[in-house]
């Protein structure tokens, strides 16, 4: 885990780096209001972890911030984008919801399961991809569409996700 010292004095819970880009996002709101940063200091803490949370860091969040553990917890369960367990080095979260239910993400999560060979939830055994299906993701009319880490693909063919996998796998 890089830089995350999980335990001791406040200023001793993650490095300079970290805490330097939480404090960024700590400064945009009044002092007694800090836990409004979690979202924001929850997308850094799991970047710099892999891409997954940990009950220990979110500790130590809720000691950064001021606020209870299980209030972090609630954000972190209630968001999609937020993992608790490791994840292969990309995330392919397909949108299954109606508008793309109804344009064929049935086709697009197979043919997904069958090119990785993994099945929804699951990890590919080189740790390069974990398979999700995930509610609507806000982009309805490029449906079908999937979101591939920080990035939305939409109007997907099982052609048009090949040649976007085939560019990941370079
Ligand atoms: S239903 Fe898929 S993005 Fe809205």
């Amino acid at each position: 885990m890089t830089g995350m010292q999980l335990t001791g004095p406040k200023q001793q819970l993650f490095n300079a780096d970290i805490r330097q880009r939480l404090d960024s996002w700590l400064a945009k709101y009044p002092a007694w209001q800090s836990q409004s940063a979690v979202i924001p200091a929850l997308h850094i803490l799991q970047a710099e972890n892999n891409g997954w949370l940990s009950e220990a860091i979110m500790d130590a969040l809720s000691v950064y911030l001021d606020m209870p553990a299980i209030s972090v917890y609630e954000v972190a369960t209630f968001y999609t984008m937020f993992d608790l367990k490791p994840v292969g080095k990309h995330k392919l979260n397909v949108c299954t919801n109606i508008s793309c239910l109804l344009n064929g993400s049935e086709e697009i999560v197979a043919h997904l399961e069958q090119r990785l060979n993994i099945g929804l939830g699951e990890t590919t055994q080189d740790g390069k991809y974990t398979l999700r299906q995930v509610e609507c993701l806000g982009a309805c009319c490029g449906a079908p569409m999937m979101q591939i880490d920080r990035d939305y693909h939409e109007n997907l063919t099982t052609e048009k996700l090949d040649k976007i996998l085939d560019g990941l796998d370079q």
